[in-house]
């Protein structure tokens, strides 16, 4: 098959590869003529993920790869074009589609009829036929699922094992129609490797649902934990104890609580889901819930230690989870709005982000090996690094709350130092 990926970011260039490794003709597309440049040599741009760094050269030196920055060119030969370009929030969590629908509007410029559009990005339920899809026949006028077809297949991978979960995870696909969807079946089932289970929902809106709720449950699913923590908090009970023993039964599967949930998924996609529908009350309310985890965080410290006004404060880890150089919606920026609202001298600590990035983040970088004073220190992301963390090596330091659960008590005990965790 001839292929087209719109996108050749940390999802779509993984995508060519795989299509590129079962054979297919691949011609991948993208605005950024770094990325197109780096494919067109030989090499993987994202350093993020092992398998592209072998990957990228062996596909491109045997002719089954090339990228443009010319989306037209990309899908003029094309018989199924891919599109795996962001849809994002803003600030204020409205959905920003600016960047799918100048792909979209490049697409249809050149759609030749017959050429099947898969849509994997993850899209608020109804995108595909109602917004992309009506954009592609206005601009090629040509008819949907007579002219082209179309179907939304959401990407559900993890960056860094993204091969792995292309095989494991069933790929779910939705047509806007019978036949598109059926065409679609048989696309995934020609560029997944075999054996990957390729599964068809009843429509593209289905699929589009299937994420939204795939992510949006673990985001309420984490506010529950949260709310059991806190609980556990006023009790005097460990909520990691509870939770180990309720997880023992099969029908119980409660997520760990924490200081935050950060990601450009977890804390966007639910919006995706409520956004302009009020009949939807859980979502909405799981979303606050976790979001008030910062000032929870902060109130817990002042409980302990009095106002923080003027305190040194340490926040270890700004990147939104463990072991990850990303930040987007990290949670390290609730607690440092918190921090600061109350009066605290906010220090920041990463191990995978230079001091000029935690400074224009609003940290005021922080040298572990040359420590200044720190009253509290607050664990945002569990990098292994901070396994080796010795708080006797902080100066002045009283309390650390553990906003991950990640850390050992008797390594705080030892150093005289109190320890609390998110609900223990
Ligand atoms: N990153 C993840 O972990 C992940 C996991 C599952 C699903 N997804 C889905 O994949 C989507 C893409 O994620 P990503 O991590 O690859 O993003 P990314 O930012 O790494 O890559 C997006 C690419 O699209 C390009 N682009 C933007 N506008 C374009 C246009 N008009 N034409 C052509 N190219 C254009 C950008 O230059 C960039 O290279 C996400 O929005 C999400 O829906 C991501």
């Amino acid at each position: 098959m001839k292929i087209a990926v719109v996108g050749l970011g940390h999802i779509g260039l993984p995508l060519a590869v795989q299509y590129a490794t079962r054979g297919h003709a691949v011609v991948g597309a993208d605005i950024n003529p770094r990325i197109v440049d780096a494919v067109n040599r030989g090499e993987s741009p994202h350093l993020d993920e092992p398998a592209l760094i072998e990957g990228v050269p062996r596909v491109v030196t045997a002719g089954d790869l090339r990228a443009t920055t010319s989306t037209p060119e990309a899908v003029k030969g094309a018989e199924a074009v891919v599109v795996i370009v962001p849809v994002v929030v803003d600030a204020g969590r409205q959905i920003d589609f600016g960047q799918i629908d100048a792909a979209t509007r490049e697409i249809a410029r050149d759609l030749r009829p017959g050429t099947l559009v898969l849509y994997e990005t993850t899209l608020p339920v109804g995108t595909t036929r109602d917004r992309l899809g009506a954009m592609l026949a206005e601009g090629s006028g040509l008819k949907l699922d007579e002219g082209f077809f179309l179907a939304f297949s959401p990407e559900r991978v993890l960056v860094g094992r993204i091969f792995l979960d292309l095989r494991r995870y069933p790929k779910i696909v939705g047509g806007t129609s019978e036949e598109s969807g059926r065409r679609a079946m048989a696309f995934y089932r020609a560029v997944l490797d075999e054996g990957t289970e390729v599964r068809a929902v009843a429509n593209a809106e289905t699929a589009e649902m299937t994420k939204l709720a795939e992510t949006t449950y673990r985001d309420v699913n984490i506010a529950l934990a949260n709310e059991y923590a806190r609980y556990a908090a006023r009790r005097g009970i460990d909520v990691l104890e509870v939770i180990g023993a309720a997880n023992s039964q099969p029908f119980s599967n409660i997520h760990q609580p924490g200081v935050g949930v950060g990601g450009h998924c977890i804390p966007v996609y639910p919006h995706f889901l409520f956004n302009g529908d009020p009949d939807l009350r859980l979502p909405p309310l799981a979303r606050a819930i976790n979001e008030e985890m910062g000032a929870w965080t902060v109130a817990l410290a002042e409980e302990r230690v009095g106002s923080l006004r003027g305190e040194p404060v340490l926040v270890l880890g700004i990147a939104y989870r463990a072991d990850v150089r990303e930040d987007a919606f990290s949670s390290a920026f609730r607690l440092r709005d918190e921090l600061k609202a109350g009066g605290a001298r906010v220090y920041g600590h990463d191990p995978y982000f230079p001091d000029d990035h935690l400074r224009r983040m609003g940290f005021e970088p922080y040298d572990l090996a040359a420590p200044a004073e720190a009253r509290v220190a607050i664990l945002q992301a569990g990098h292994a690094a901070y396994g080796e963390l010795d708080p006797r090596t902080i100066p002045g330091l009283e309390l650390f709350i553990d906003g991950r659960n990640a850390l050992e008590r008797a390594t705080f005990d030892t150093a005289g130092v109190a320890y609390v965790g998110i609900g223990r």
